[in-house]
């Protein structure tokens, strides 16, 4: 029976046929151990000279690292292994030999690692956490899909920019200027305005200068939008959201947790409602324990990893100074100098998961921000009409999926959250 390695547990004490890579291989004269891998999963294949015969065995024993192959065996269930099953070989087909495969089971360095992106995918480790990643993709649908939102695909290619005008990807767009999205949502207000509860799953880039381990040039973000809704309820769906899917993970990915040595207690915590700390409360609370930051001004990686490390779930931190934050947010009623925003921190020093906000929903404060902001009237044109037809309070969020799967994951750097990181210094492969 043709099979794959997630599917053996049907077939325990059974012949099957698995077409696989060969991982690794250990051998004495007598007994040859193959991990074999599939894409769904790896598996121990154990060859015995006795059973297979000379010529299976030293077929065995020769085999070389990223071989294609069919392997014959018959299924073993066994408690020691990590998926719980071994495979006693009884023959193998080589579909391709892999010669001088580049990484080989000892360590190697980053940057050649990353230079050989297109076979580091096929590691345990990169196997697991691209596994966690499309984990958290899928309950990101079901999540949403169960609450009524409705999936908008905002574009890629645009004529002008949500998130300021600094760090924007140009290119020509036939005799025009266009820039890279660096976020969907004005146009997921515009879908809000049409069908209520929108999200949307897309790239966006940013092109950044800083070169750190949470930032990446091209990555991809999360955006719910959601008509009548005020910024504590939009809090709210955030924070049953990232429950979600930290829950869905602790369900559905053992075996790439444990692959990534994961300490799962940290995980299980993470469950709504978070905690929230307004900016005026972190701004002394970090002046008190030795930071030199300023009311008015923005938190680096280190303010933000001192505040989470005073909470063990993601924490809000709410209201922050207009003057560092988008044109579109919304002021606080009772003290305009803040608006009503919240970045979600993640624990354990993953910095900001989540930036949101309630936006203006008023034309007149509108217009005026353009102003401030040096933004052409022409380009945020139609953004105006949706606060001239039917204006209605709203807000949403952004969720970058390469920092959240950084901290599920456990990674010191985002460049492996993504299958090809896009760096300030890398394009390839
Ligand atoms: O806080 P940001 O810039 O918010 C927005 O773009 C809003 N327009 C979203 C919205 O309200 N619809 O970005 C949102 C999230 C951040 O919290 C962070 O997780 C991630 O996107 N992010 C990045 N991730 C990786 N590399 C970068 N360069 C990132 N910049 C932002
Ligand atoms: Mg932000």
């Amino acid at each position: 029976m043709k099979t794959t390695i997630s599917q053996v547990g049907k077939y325990t004490d059974q012949e099957v046929v698995i077409g696989g890579w060969l991982a690794n291989k250990r051998s004495s004269g007598k007994i040859a151990f193959l991990q074999l891998r599939d894409g769904t999963g790896f598996i121990q294949g154990v060859v015995v000279k006795a059973e297979v015969g000379e010529e299976v065995f030293s077929q065995a024993k020769n085999l070389t690292q990223e071989s294609s192959l069919y392997v014959t065996g018959t299924v073993r269930s066994d408690e020691r292994a990590p998926s719980g099953f071994e495979l006693t070989v009884t023959g193998i087909e080589v579909i391709h030999e892999a010669v001088d495969y580049p990484i080989t089971p000892k360590e190697h360095g980053t940057e050649f690692l990353m230079d050989h992106r297109h076979l580091w995918l096929r590691s345990k480790r990169q196997h697991a956490v691209m596994k966690i990643r499309n984990e958290l993709i899928r309950s990101t649908y079901e999540f949403f899909n169960e609450n009524g939102f409705v999936k908008v695909d905002p574009p890629i290619l645009t004529g002008s920019s949500a998130e300021g005008t600094t760090n924007l990807f140009h290119t020509k767009y036939f005799d025009e200027d266009a820039y890279l999205s660096q976020s969907g949502q004005l146009y997921m207000e515009a879908a809000a305005m049409a069908l209520g509860k929108v999200f949307s799953f897309g790239p966006t880039f940013r092109a950044e200068k800083s070169k750190t381990r949470r930032h990446l040039i091209e990555f991809w973000m999360i955006e719910p939008e959601m008509a009548f809704m005020d910024h504590e309820e939009s809090l709210q769906v955030q924070e049953q959201y990232v429950t979600h899917m930290i829950q869905s993970v602790l369900k559905n990915c053992q075996l790439e947790l444990k692959a990534l040595g994961r300490d799962l207690s940290k995980l299980e915590n993470i469950v709504a409602p978070f905690p929230r700390i307004t900016y005026d409360d972190a701004i002394k609370f970090l002046q008190e324990n030795g930071h030199e930051i300023e009311w008015g001004e923005d938190f680096g990686a280190p303010h933000e990893t001192a505040i989470a490390e005073s909470f063990e779930k993601p924490v809000f931190i709410t209201n922050y100074p207009a003057e560092i934050k988008a044109f579109y947010m919304k002021p606080h009623p009772e003290r305009s100098e803040v608006v009503l925003c919240a970045d979600l921190i993640a624990p354990e020093g993953y910095g900001e998961i989540i930036g949101g906000s309630q936006r203006i929903d008023d034309m007149d404060l509108l217009k005026q921000r353009y102003d401030e902001h040096n933004l052409s009237e022409d380009a945020y044109k139609w953004y105006l009409d949706l606060r001239r037809y039917g204006s209605v309070p709203h807000s949403g969020f952004g969720l970058g999926l390469e920092r959240t799967v950084a901290w599920v994951c456990g990674l010191e750097h985002v460049r492996e959250t993504i299958p090809f990181p896009r760096l300030l210094n890398r394009l390839y492969p």
